[in-house]
């Protein structure tokens, strides 16, 4: 077979605890019941026409309400049954920091057993937890303390971290500290268009650097406690491309790059690998978004499997371990995603052969799931599984029998 993997490879795919749970009280389901009706009525400026008609309930208030999502905090075995059927290996999750500690300094016994019972489920399925502690959403007395653009920020976060560590270290092996600082900061502090909604430099640039030291300080903190753990964060990476003339365009794309990678190259000390989050390029383009685009998503994304490779090759000089943590798309129909998959992985590949040490591969997402950049909501399905938000059931899509396929050919023909 020309597209085997390495021994050993892990299969799996990805969720985060706001976006399938259901029922958590934090800051983001505080925002979003005040937002909904706001979101619902920009939609028909945001969204193109052809997005308007395949999905209308982008109009509904409902739709920005995460509510019980997919009740995925009790039918979490169910789902590992699925995954385990559908041959994974590895499984990404996120632990809610506002059900651990949900009063200052308050942790909750309770629901730490329960984060217990969910990797124990894993582990029962012979498959390997990657735990993730901060996915974008935070306690609301965190967020009443100023969040992460206050200098409390930091101890706040460690003191979860610690307390996590020494309950679950004996079950866990691999930390991801942090989702993608770039991507939840920027629209959280930047464009201002999710929690915290805090618009402005002077707001992102606190929070941006103390994320960065609190990242640094729970390496050193999780090695203290369990020295065999390794610990990482997920990097969300477009490879950074332009249509603009040589060498314009190539600078510009080298300064846009440089800053996307900010926070891995200044961390770098505190890496035990690399987990890359990627969904797409970033084009440098004088014609905006209206550069020559392959295939899109129902999200508009532009589907650029070769990306994964000319990412894999940029991240090759940190000489570190790589996990894929999330790669996926928004295709209800399901008709571009098997394709996706098989086109994403053959690029995997040909960077293993050339010598990028990838070791697994998690795709976004096990389920449909309340849909964070930016605050999308129910609208875009990303799952291997479509869920019935009325009825709650599973089914899996054939895209998760394509993946299937090639988890147990360990590689794609
Ligand atoms: C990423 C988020 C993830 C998911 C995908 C589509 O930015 O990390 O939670 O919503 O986008």
């Amino acid at each position: 077979m020309e597209h085997r993997f390495p021994e050993g490879f892990l299969w799996g795919a990805a969720t985060a605890s706001h976006q399938v749970e259901g029922n958590t009280h934090n800051n983001w389901s505080e925002w979003e019941k005040k937002n909904a009706e706001r979101l619902a009525g920009e939609a028909k400026t945001k969204f193109a026409g052809w997005q308007q008609e395949k999905f209308p309930e982008m109009f509904n208030p409902q739709n920005y309400i995460s509510g019980r999502a997919c009740d995925h905090y009790n039918l979490y075995e169910k789902d590992f049954d699925l995954a385990k059927s559908g041959g994974h290996n590895a499984h990404r999750f996120s632990i809610e920091w506002s059900r651990i500690e949900p009063e200052e300094g308050r942790f909750d016994q309770k629901e730490i057993e329960h984060y217990r019972k969910v990797i124990l489920a894993l582990r029962e399925r012979g498959i390997e937890p990657f735990v993730t502690l901060w996915h974008w959403t935070e306690p609301i007395w965190f967020q009443e303390l100023g969040g992460w653009d206050s200098a409390r920020s930091i101890n706040c976060f460690l003191r979860f971290v610690e307390k996590i560590t020494i309950e679950l270290k004996d079950e866990v092996k691999f930390w991801i500290v942090i989702n993608e600082p770039n991507v939840g900061l920027g629209f959280g502090y930047l464009k201002g268009s999710q929690p915290p909604a805090k618009k402005g430099l002077f707001k992102f640039l606190p929070a941006y650097f103390n994320m960065l030291k609190a990242y640094k300080m729970a390496y050193r903190l999780i090695h203290q406690i369990d020295s065999q753990a390794k610990v990482g964060f997920a990097h969300s990476f477009s490879p950074c491309e332009s249509d603009i003339m040589w060498p314009f365009g190539r600078i510009a794309a080298s300064i846009a790059e440089f800053f996307e990678n900010f926070f891995l190259s200044s961390s770098k000390k505190q890496l035990d690998f690399i987990g890359c989050n990627y969904y797409s390029r970033f084009m440098i383009s004088l014609k905006g978004n209206n550069f020559q685009k392959g295939e899109i998503s129902d999200l508009g994304w532009e589907i650029y499997p070769q990306g994964m490779y000319i990412a894999m090759l940029r991240l090759k000089k940190y000489d570190l371990p790589i996990y894929i943590t999330e790669n996926g798309l928004a295709d209800a129909d399901d008709s571009r995603r098997p394709e996706f998959i098989r086109e994403h992985l053959k690029w995997l590949r040909k960077s293993i052969n050339e010598g990028v040490d990838v070791k697994g591969y998690f795709h976004w997402s096990l389920l449909d799931n309340y849909e964070f950049p930016d605050v999308r909501g129910f609208w875009p399905r990303f799952g291997l599984i479509e869920i019935d938000y009325k009825t709650l059931e599973r089914k899996p899509r054939e895209s998760f029998y394509a993946y299937k396929k090639i988890i147990e050919n360990n590689g794609l023909e």
